[in-house]
């Protein structure tokens, strides 16, 4: 069967494709060569027509045309009478994967592997390290190498005493936890790898919120599995539309984002964790918690929630995954899963096909530092709240018509665009020097597509040149609608 690339998933294919020096054309075509050559684009895939592309591109149409006539005379590209433009055959057929129209984390992985360049990317919403670390690591060389030492450094299931620590962690917010309920991984990220692997067997469904975090999509959807999305209010993910999905074809998971959703920073409420958790337990759905960015937060409340799995009646299956990520270090690469004891035996083992074990240095710092999580996500919180209020001072003056809920925590605002379709305005703030990943890219409906995430994880200097630039790009929108405008020079 022929696929045919629809306009919005080529854009997201070929990232920031508009940068750099040179004519719009050329940097067009050189970014669908490479997309070719790296067979991300397969033999015989159809391309949407130069007028689709040119309108989600925000170029002319004149741009694209130059584009598909430089790759038909590198034979890139063929143009079939009645048929449109498609891939010449000469790369081999990768497997398809066309099923879902949005929420792909493509952009984030890419702007992850090629480092910042010279743009202000939207696409990490992170900061760098907690100073506390490098003073944790001095004690850790100091004081805990020889008996590190000693030990021939391979725990699957994690250093012993991180995993102490961490059950404490959670016993102390009222979620009694054992030592065996945890299980610590490379990053919250390989948690949910762990997850997926060991729940999700083709053809499985998984109930996800709308819109999500498109690395744990793109995760499921490496196992074949089918998301079944169900929206948000403000108390987190709705409950009609979560009993209709739990009730529908046997999913094998729901997965939500209690503290906090990301991209929207909402906190699910006391009230609505108890109900999502009974409905999951009625349907026997196994429920996989992320609260990657817990403890960020912006309320004013004493006692933040404890995690959905203190709200679950007996018997339900509950997994909670958690990060040093946000509140520490992204660097440190430490995260954990905490479940039924029977369920971590089985995620340690394909914890230990994956890599043997978390690097052991790394885990002593870390279970230095867990018992002083909430110190240092409190002073985070802080910092980031002001970066917060800078951003929103900012664009209420330069960019008035925006719209955004204030988040309970977490690192971004989620934003709506009045009348703009977000994918175009990417575009156009591609070449105004900012990396925007449009709302459709987070839903995996490819909704949500008047929406922006904007994180707030910059100094304020950046925030100031941030905010500049965006409303260049919205002005550009408003007034002229999409137009080629001038190579991007770049700037920090
Ligand atoms: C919701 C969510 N889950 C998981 C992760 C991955 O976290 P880690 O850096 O601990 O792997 C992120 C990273 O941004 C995230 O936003």
């Amino acid at each position: 069967m022929v696929h045919f690339r629809s306009a919005p998933e080529l854009a997201e294919l070929l990232g920031s494709w508009s940068t750099g020096q040179g004519p719009l054309y050329r940097k067009l075509a050189d970014a669908l060569a490479r997309a070719v050559d790296e067979g991300a684009l397969r033999t015989g895939e159809r391309l949407p027509s130069e007028r689709e592309l040119a309108g989600v591109l925000a170029t002319s149409r004149a741009t694209v045309v130059g584009a598909y006539e430089e790759l038909r005379s590198r034979q890139l590209l063929e143009r079939r009478q009645g048929s449109g433009t498609r891939v010449a055959a000469r790369t081999p057929t990768p497997r398809a994967d066309g099923r879902v129209a949005g929420g792909r984390g493509t952009a984030i992985f890419q702007r992850l592997i090629d480092g910042p360049g010279p743009l202000i990317s939207l696409a990490c919403a992170t900061e760098g390290g907690a100073p506390e670390v490098a003073d944790t690591l001095n004690d850790v060389t100091r004081y805990d190498m020889t008996e590190l030492l000693a030990d021939p450094g391979y725990h699957p299931r994690g250093l012993p005493e991180l995993r102490e620590a961490i059950a404490t962690y959670y016993t102390q917010q009222g979620l009694p936890t054992c030592p065996d309920e945890i299980l610590v991984t490379t990053g919250a990220h390989q948690a949910l790898v762990v997850v997926a692997e060991v729940y999700l067997r083709a053809p499985s469904r998984v109930v996800v919120e709308a819109p999500s975090w498109p690395a744990c999509l793109d995760i499921f959807r490496a196992a074949d599995a089918e998301l079944v999305p169900v929206g948000l209010d403000d108390e987190g993910i709705q409950v009609p539309g979560l009993a209709a999905a739990l009730a529908e074809g046997a999913p094998a998971l729901l997965y939500v984002m209690p503290s906090h959703h990301n991209p929207t920073g909402i906190l699910m409420s006391p009230a609505r964790r108890r109900r999502v958790a009974e409905l999951a337990a009625k349907h026997g759905v196994a429920i996989l918690e992320d609260n990657a960015y817990t403890g960020i937060s912006y309320t004013d409340e004493d006692e933040p929630p404890a995690p959905l799995a203190a709200y679950a009646p007996s018997g339900a299956e509950t997994l909670t995954v958690e990060s040093l990520g946000k509140a520490v270090w992204g660097g440190l690469r430490i995260g954990w899963l905490r479940g039924p004891a029977e369920i971590i035996e089985r995620c340690a083992r394909r914890k230990a096909f994956a890599d043997l074990g978390t690097p052991i240095i790394d885990q002593a710092l870390a279970a230095r530092l867990i018992p002083r999580l909430g110190e240092l996500a409190a002073r985070r919180s802080a910092a980031q709240r002001e970066r917060l209020e800078v951003l929103e001072r900012l664009l209420k003056d330069q960019l008035p018509t925006w719209q955004w809920r204030r988040p309970d925590g977490g690192a971004s605002l989620w934003v709506s665009l009045p009348d703009a379709n977000a994918d175009v305005f990417a575009q156009l703030a591609l070449r105004h020097g900012v990396e925007v990943i449009p709302g459709s890219a987070m839903d995996p409906t490819g909704q949500h597509d008047n929406c922006i995430r904007v994180p707030f994880t910059f100094t304020p200097d950046v925030l100031s040149e941030l905010v500049h630039r965006l409303s260049r790009a919205w002005n550009e929108l408003q007034r002229h609608g999409p137009s080629d405008c001038d190579p991007l020079r770049p700037i920090i």
